[in-house]
């Protein structure tokens, strides 16, 4: 099984940025996290971190046919991206959506995930360990399709 993680804007300066908000590990911590648990899983993992919208979008669109599955934490385009919805609209890949925070807890314009709706599903508030979350969501779904 081949999955694609995503991490949008600002996700490169976990670590410093906010910890009372996101931990105090980096996101190469995660990534390092991550792939030691998919190698129990004899699953492959890319990583993958951008600023830029258009960055993420083409990296789904390039997705497909190559990785069964996606976990995503789209950063602040998850309340503003249209793009890269209809990235995930176009490609079909099974998408878990992600965040370190709760969303829903915050404040009001995080509460609204424009992602979200086209994913399997969304796991929110348990810092770093929404990323293993992310994995297990997506390996059991995928699991299920014997892929
Ligand atoms: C985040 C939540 C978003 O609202 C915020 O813009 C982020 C991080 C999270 O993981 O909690 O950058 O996606």
């Amino acid at each position: 099984m081949k999955l694609l993680f995503l991490n949008g804007p600002n996700l490169n300066l976990l670590g410093s940025r906010e910890p009372d908000k996101y931990g105090t590990q980096t996101l190469e911590d995660i990534e390092k996290l991550i792939k030691s648990e998919a190698a129990k899983l004899n699953t492959e993992i890319e990583f993958y971190q951008s600023n830029i919208e258009g960055e993420i979008v083409t990296k789904i669109q390039k997705a497909k046919g190559i990785f069964d599955g996606a976990v995503i934490n789209p950063a602040a385009y998850t309340h503003t991206s249209i793009a890269i919805r209809d990235a995930i609209l176009a490609v079909q890949i099974p998408t878990v959506e992600i965040h370190l925070s709760n969303i829903h807890s915050r404040e009001e314009f995080r509460k609204t995930s424009l992602i979200a709706p086209v994913c399997i599903g969304q796991i929110s508030g348990f810092g770093s360990n929404s990323y293993i979350l992310g994995l297990y969501a997506i390996y059991n779904y995928l699991s299920k399709k014997n892929i």
